[in-house]
């Protein structure tokens, strides 16, 4: 599917976006393991999310309702039963790395796939823990889904993450839980803690002190009524289209604001954006908030080090926005860019230069330097989500009118981008442009 994108005047609006993609496959994995029915609202319309409802009724777990509200009746820590056919995660890292933690310790054997680009994304990270605990997986060439795991009876580690991972970290606190006594990780830099929290909010003891997060294993979940926040990683588009476009004026109500990864905000504020938070309230423990955001001039600045993990899933679009500042973004320690959907240094690099942006591509990430004008191309999302969605805002600030392909990947996390993309521009009535 293709994507005409023309620039517009400003962008303005009051709006609410789709459930956070992180807290709905956490939500649904851990309902299906918990005692009962527990209902989830404004769960992820994303395709990945139901990639994992999918997996989870595949295990025999029922899951009642449609569009953003669901019931999974949950049948406890050994309720699952062994599929009947091959778990498909679809384009979904998280569903493989995060469901690999519970399915190592049933009691079968199971399949899990992905589509094309899933395939090549790695699985050492999350074999290597779970060897440890005693699990059995083969993957393909070693390291690739789809992976063949031969459940097995866990026992508890502590393992010290060698990269900054929030689904390994998950992968192995979930598989913690079927083990006795206590699974602990740590940390070399702080990542979305929203298992932790759902963990708690099920009735688990998590601890999380100095870079040490600890779960005791064999407890006894319960089920919950829970309200997803709405995905603070879909708003960032928005966010930065606002600070793009001259005069606009967005307000964005129910985002997640978890400290772990609302860096996004510091960052832009830090570089001169006018963002202002209100409405702060705590839903199942998670962070919830309204965020206006107004446009400004913004300086430009770095993102290396802890702050790269921090931002992983926004690099695409303050790569955008960074051409537009006045000294440009520099991004540096961020290889794991290039295993995700698509390598996102690549993808971003090529698809600025398409747009005729000045950006040079560096090993560990990129180097855009600023006060430079978007022109009109024709640009590709490669099956990326974000990069289709993070074009979509340069074209935004086009001379003309922008071509987005592979517009539909924007399915994977935010399927009603376009539509709600479409009711926040105001329209040029000029054609100066
Ligand atoms: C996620 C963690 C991050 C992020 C992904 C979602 C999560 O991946 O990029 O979109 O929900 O835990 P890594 O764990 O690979 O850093």
């Amino acid at each position: 599917m293709q994507k005409r994108i023309s620039p517009v005047s400003s962008i303005a609006g009051n709006i609410v976006l789709p459930g956070d993609k992180s807290i709905s496959h956490r939500y649904a994995m851990i309902a299906a393991i918990a005692e009962g029915a527990t209902r989830i609202r404004n769960y992820s319309t994303g395709a990945d999310c139901h990639s994992t409802l999918g997996c989870v009724q595949a295990l025999g777990i029922e899951v009642e309702g449609a569009g953003t509200e669901f019931t999974i009746r949950g049948k406890g820590l050994d309720g699952l039963s062994a599929p009947a056919r091959d778990l498909d995660a679809g384009n979904s890292g998280s569903t493989v790395r995060m469901l690999s933690g519970i399915l190592a310790a049933q009691p079968f054997r199971s399949r899990i796939f992905g589509d094309e680009s899933l395939s090549r994304r790695p699985m050492r990270r999350i074999m290597q823990p779970l060897a440890k605990m005693g699990a059995r997986i083969q993957a393909r060439e070693g390291k690739f889904p789809p992976l063949e795991i031969d459940g097995a009876r866990l026992r508890a580690i502590h393992y010290d993450l060698p990269v900054a991972s929030a689904q390994v970290k998950t992968c192995v606190l979930l598989a913690g839980l079927f083990a006795e006594g206590e699974t602990s990780v740590g940390e070399p830099v702080r990542s979305r803690d929203h298992t932790e929290i759902a963990l708690r909010e099920f009735g688990a003891e998590v601890t999380s002190t100095a870079g040490k997060i600890a779960v005791q294993g064999r407890p006894q979940l319960e089920a919950r009524e829970l309200d997803v926040p709405s995905d603070l990683s879909s708003a960032a588009f928005f966010i930065a289209a606002a600070l793009l476009v001259p005069g606009s004026r967005l307000a964005i109500r129910g985002v997640g604001l978890n400290p772990t990864r609302s860096a996004l905000l510091d960052f832009l504020a830090g570089m001169g954006a006018r963002i202002r938070i209100a409405d702060l309230e705590s839903r199942n423990g998670e962070l919830v908030g309204e965020i206006v955001v107004e446009h400004a001039a913004l300086r430009g600045g770095t993102i290396a080090g802890g702050l790269t993990a921090a931002l992983i899933d926004e690099i695409p679009v303050l790569a955008v926005l960074g051409a537009a500042t006045e000294e440009g973004i520099t991004i540096r320690d961020a290889s794991e860019l290039r295993i995700k959907e698509t390598d996102r240094i690549r993808t971003v690099v090529d698809n600025l230069r398409l747009m005729g942006v000045e950006a040079e591509e560096l090993a560990d990430g990129m180097a855009i330097p600023g006060r430079q004008r978007f022109h009109a191309a024709r640009v590709d999302s490669h099956g990326d989500h974000r990069i289709a969605m993070a074009f979509a805002v340069a074209a935004l600030r086009g001379d003309g009118e922008t071509t987005i392909e592979g517009a539909e990947a924007a399915s994977v996390s935010f399927p009603e981008f376009w539509d709600t993309l479409a009711g926040i521009c105001e329209k040029r009535t000029d054609r100066s442009i």
